[in-house]
This record gives structure tokens, C-alpha cells and sequence, in this order.
């Protein structure tokens, strides 16, 4: 892909442009070799050629061959054309297998497919305005449910809930917990299991992630936890639960106020609200060396921006910022706001709110 000279307005320019583009292309190729469990099995069978892999997997061999190649000359996987051999280096593997938890980085490729999926209808909004609903991603609960299930649930006991004082006796005696936008619910069963004399539920606008839910809680016999489909801009509780928690749900809210207004609301006066969002500012110019900057950014236009404005919402955006998210909590009523970072996350941080 040539880049005429006349385009050329800085030097070294066409070849950051070019590399975002075979980085891109490589992110797509990232997450098919998540989806397939090419890394997987490249890392548990050591060097290979394409049709050792490719029966190893059980895949088409032309695909894994071309995939190999894709990711040979990415830098990603090393090859030996002597013996036409393939290897998954253990230093590039741990951030790329299942294995390693919260470090496999692959998961997060996945965003890439999941937004260009709807690249049509977004182009569509920049001439109509409007958004692009929930509805419209086939993947995103499904991908965010691992996103979540390997980047909060595993580290929730351990760091997260630590973060508010003398929650974890609360919790241990029995209080009343809810959870808004919870997905597929896996944050919750985590503190259900842990917490048996506590008392769950979480809520979620979408039926089919809270069918989800329901049903892996059943399978799982967790009977102090129940999901239900709702609104949350209309919830309409009054000082009815202890702890509230928001993981990644209140920046692409259609009426984020409202909702804050409400979790305030539904807080007992002694409750804490434990909100994760997105670590940033709400100004651009000081995003500029954000180590995730143009990837939020892009899920912000082409997700998270676009759900909430197709419920004729604010559009607040993923990269509302911490100065933005401060004066809307503080608006709900909170009176008191920790930002608190943990360090395995560089993509969040967690407010937690009294009033
Ligand atoms: C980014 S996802 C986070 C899901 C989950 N908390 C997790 O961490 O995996 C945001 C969730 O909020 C839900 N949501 C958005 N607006 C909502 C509303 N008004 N009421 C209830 N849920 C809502 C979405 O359906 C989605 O599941």
C-alpha cells in the first residue's frame, strides 16, 4: 500500500501510518488466534510445523499456515524455513494464552472485531446522527464477559472489595448488594459464592445477558443471587442496599446523572457505591500519552458512545475522565470520592463513594 509522496506532511508520518494499519491487521489475526486456540496449543506443543498445529487443533491447515505466516512476520512467532517450523516464544506466549489470566492481552484484540462489525451503521450515525444499540454487537457481552472474567472477577476478593474498609465482615454477616449493568453476572456469583449470608442481584438492561446470568447462577446452585432485566435510569429503590457496585457500566449509560441520582438513592446512608471506570482525563490534550489512548478512543465511538446515544442518551463516552466522573458523582449526592488505582490495571480505576 504505496503512500504518494504529496500526502507526506511530516517526516516519518507514512510509516507511523503504516504501521497502524499491519497493526490492526495483526489485531484481527490476534484474535482469531484466540478464538481458534492457535496460541493455546502453539504454547503446549512447542515448535511445530502448519500441519503438526493444524491437527493438533483440529483446524483447516491452509488457514493456520497463512495465519503462521501473518504472525511470523509480525514479530510475534519465530520460524526456522529450514525445517519450515514454527514457534510461539514462552516470553510472548504468556501474554497471549488462556493460562495466564489476567495477562493473556488476546482477549482484548477481540474489541477490534466486535467494533468493526458494526463499522457500516457508525458511518451511517456520522451523516444521520443516532447510535448503534446494544442489539446491533453479536459478540460484545460475550467478549466483555471474559474481558471482565479475567481481568476484575479473578482480583475482585483479593484487591478490589479490599478497597472499601471493614466491607468484607459486613459481608460476611449479611447485607444487601446490588450490581448495575452486571453483564453475564460473573463479578456477582464470585461475591455470592464467597458471601453466603449476603444477598445479590444484579441488573441489566439487555434479556439476553441476564438470561445468561440467571441461568449459569442455577447451574452453579447460587441461590442468594438473582438477576433481573432492568432499566437503571428508573430504578426507584430507596435506601435499600448496602454496598452498590458499577464495573464498566456507567459511562455509556443514555442518562448517566439519572442513573448516579439513583444509585444514590438506593444507597442506606452507612452504603458505599464501588464504581470502575475508565482511567483517563476528561480532557484529550492530557490523554495524549495514555498507553491506551487511540484503543479507548476508538471503542468509545464505535461503542460505547454510539449504545448511549441510540437511547437518545448523552453520549458521555468511555473517556468521560476522572475530573467529569468526580462532579456527577458529587452531583448524585456523594459526599465523600476516593479515586484509588490498583496496579494490575492500566485501563481502570476504582471511585468509591459515600454519601
Ligand atoms: C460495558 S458492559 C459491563 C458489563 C459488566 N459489568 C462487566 O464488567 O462484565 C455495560 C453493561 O451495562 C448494561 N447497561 C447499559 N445501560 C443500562 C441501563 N440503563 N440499565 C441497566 N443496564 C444497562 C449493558 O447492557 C452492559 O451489559
Amino acid at each position: 500500500m504505496p503512500v504518494p509522496t504529496e500526502t507526506k506532511t511530516e517526516k516519518g508520518f507514512d510509516e507511523k501510518l503504516l504501521d497502524i494499519y499491519n497493526g490492526a491487521a495483526t489485531t484481527l489475526m490476534i484474535a482469531v488466534g484466540h478464538r481458534t486456540g492457535l496460541f493455546d496449543k502453539m504454547a503446549e506443543i512447542g515448535a511445530a510445523s502448519s500441519e503438526h498445529l493444524a491437527r493438533a487443533a483440529t483446524l483447516n491447515e491452509r488457514y493456520v499456515r497463512e495465519w503462521l505466516n501473518a504472525m511470523t512476520v509480525s514479530g510475534i512467532v519465530k520460524y526456522d524455513a529450514d525445517q519450515k517450523i514454527y514457534t510461539l516464544p514462552p516470553e510472548h506466549a504468556q501474554l497471549l494464552i488462556r493460562k495466564s489470566g489476567k495477562d493473556n492481552l488476546a482477549v482484548f484484540a477481540q474489541y477490534v472485531s466486535v467494533m468493526a462489525d458494526v463499522e457500516d451503521e457508525i458511518v451511517d450515525c456520522f451523516h444521520k446522527g443516532g447510535g448503534v444499540p446494544y442489539s446491533a454487537y453479536k459478540r460484545f457481552h460475550e467478549v466483555m464477559a471474559e474481558d471482565s472474567g479475567q481481568s476484575l472477577v479473578p482480583v475482585l476478593l483479593e484487591t478490589v472489595l479490599p478497597l472499601v474498609d471493614g466491607l468484607d465482615r459486613k459481608l460476611e454477616q449479611g447485607i444487601d448488594v446490588m450490581d448495575i449493568g452486571c453483564g453475564r453476572g460473573h463479578a456477582l456469583m464470585r461475591m455470592a459464592k464467597a458471601f453466603p449470608k449476603s444477598r445479590f442481584v444484579g441488573y441489566d438492561l439487555c434479556d439476553d445477558t441476564v438470561a445468561f446470568a440467571s441461568k449459569e447462577a442455577k447451574e452453579r446452585g447460587l441461590n442468594n443471587l438473582s438477576f433481573e432485566v432492568r432499566d437503571v435510569s428508573a430504578l426507584g429503590d430507596l435506601e435499600k442496599f448496602d454496598f452498590i457496585t458499577a464495573f464498566d457500566a456507567i459511562h455509556d449509560q443514555a442518562q448517566p446523572q439519572i442513573v448516579l441520582n439513583n444509585i444514590c438513592k438506593a444507597l442506606k446512608s452507612t452504603g458505599t457505591f464501588l464504581m470502575q471506570d475508565i482511567d483517563a482525563s476528561s480532557n484529550v490534550e492530557k490523554n495524549l500519552d495514555h498507553p491506551l489512548g487511540p484503543f479507548l478512543y476508538a471503542v468509545s465511538c464505535m461503542h460505547c458512545m454510539t449504545v448511549s446515544l441510540s437511547q437518545n442518551g448523552e453520549g458521555l463516552g468511555t473517556m468521560w475522565g476522572r475530573e467529569t466522573a468526580k462532579t456527577y458523582l458529587e452531583r448524585a449526592g456523594f459526599k465523600s470520592v476516593e479515586i484509588q488505582k490498583l496496579n494490575h490495571d492500566i485501563q481502570n480505576c476504582i471511585y468509591v463513594a459515600k454519601k
